[in-house]
Parts: C-alpha cells; structure tokens; sequence
C-alpha cells in the first residue's frame, strides 16, 4: 500500500469512521458473535479488530493482514489477548473450512485486483461455517471516478484501478457463490454489505 493510504488508516479520523460504520449499520447484530470465532481481512493496524471486539465481544478474532508491517504496528498498537494478529493473503487464507462465525472487512477487498477479489471472496465462503456472517465496509470502482474528492484520490493513491470491482458486480458475485445478502446499505462513497453463508 502506498504512505498516504497507510498514514489514512492510522489516523483518529479512521478509527472514527469505522467506529460510526460499525455503530450505524451493523448494530442489530452485536448479540450473535458474542463467544463467537472471527475473523478480520486486511486488518491494516488494528483499529477495525478493536471496534469488532468492542461492540460484537466474541471470544477470539484472528485479524489478518497481507503486508507484515501492518502486523507488526497493529501488534504494537493493540494489546488484547483476545486478539491474534498474523501475516495472510485474504485470497488464499491458510484457516481449515468452516472455521469462524463470521468474517469481517474494513475497506480491504478494493485493494484486491481481480481475479484475486472473487478467490477471496470465495475463500471467506470456505472458512465461514453454515449460516456465518460476512460484513463487509468497502468502495468500488465508482468511488474513484465520482466528484472531486473521489478524483483526488485517484490520482494521489496507489489501487488497482484496472483491475477493480464495481460495486453492482461485486455484490452479484457475493450472491452467486453462496451468499445470501441479509442488508445492504449505500452511503455516498462506500457500501456496507451483512451477507450469510447459505447451508447447502
Ligand atoms: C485501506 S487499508 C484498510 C485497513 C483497515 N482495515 C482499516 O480500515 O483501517 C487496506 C488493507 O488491506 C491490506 N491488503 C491488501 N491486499 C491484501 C490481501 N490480498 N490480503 C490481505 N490484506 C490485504 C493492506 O495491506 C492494507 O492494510
């Protein structure tokens, strides 16, 4: 990831925004992950793991991330037992099937260039339980070609633009390999997304 987008994800700001996100449109589920197994992709420096643990209280999260130096700041940053950071690449996820309760996503998967986004997503399917819950805060191609703010970014940070999802595509393939969408809610330049892995 480029310095601006790290220095982005480590500010009060950040930890504000997810904090509110989490709040706003996650809160009908806090009650289901108590005890629960978790898991986090993309986990940058920890502010997402703390809020998770916060406000949903599940025993254990594993919080991911592909790139070591955000395992290694994240580790610095939270001290909390009931969180384990490790080094993986959410496209191939070294979990056994079945594995947690619910996988969550803060704003990592666009950073996924395609054809790597849909194994991810094909891989959360595989280490969710029957009935785990995906949540998921993340833009879209659409974010980075939309008004003045979304430009600026565009140019001054480094994504897979090429490669990118769009926001309609992205959702369809979520379906289309076993998810059922549970709530979907826009707000402006993101999406958030609750999905379910359906028993087969
Ligand atoms: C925009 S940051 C978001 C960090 C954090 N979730 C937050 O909201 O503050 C995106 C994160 O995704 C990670 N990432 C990118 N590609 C990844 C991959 N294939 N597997 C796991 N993490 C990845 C990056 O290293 C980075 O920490």
């Amino acid at each position: 990831m480029d310095k601006l987008s790290v220095w982005l994800c480590n500010t009060s700001p950040r930890r504000w925004i997810l904090d509110f996100v989490t709040k706003k449109y996650y809160k009908e589920y806090f009650n289901v992950l108590r005890g629960k197994k978790v898991l986090e992709i993309g986990c940058g420096s920890g502010l997402g793991a703390r809020i998770i643990l916060k406000y949903f209280v599940p025993s254990e999260i594993i919080a991911t991330d592909l790139d070591e130096r955000q395992i290694v700041l994240a580790g610095n940053n939270v001290g909390d037992a009931h969180i384990i950071f490790e080094i993986a690449d959410a496209a191939q996820l070294n979990y056994p099937d079945h594995s947690f309760d619910a996988v969550f996503e803060y704003g990592a998967i666009h950073h996924i260039p395609s054809p790597d986004w849909q194994k991810c997503l094909r891989e959360i399917l595989r280490v969710l339980k029957p009935n785990g819950k995906l949540f998921i805060y993340d833009v879209s191609i659409e974010s980075f070609s939309k008004g003045v703010y979304g430009k600026l970014i565009r140019y001054t940070s480094k994504h897979p633009y090429d490669k990118m999802f769009r926001k309609e595509e992205f959702i369809d393939y979520i379906q289309s390999v076993g998810f059922r969408l549970l709530k979907r809610k826009d707000g402006g330049r993101y999406f958030t997304l609750v999905a379910e892995k359906q028993c087969t």
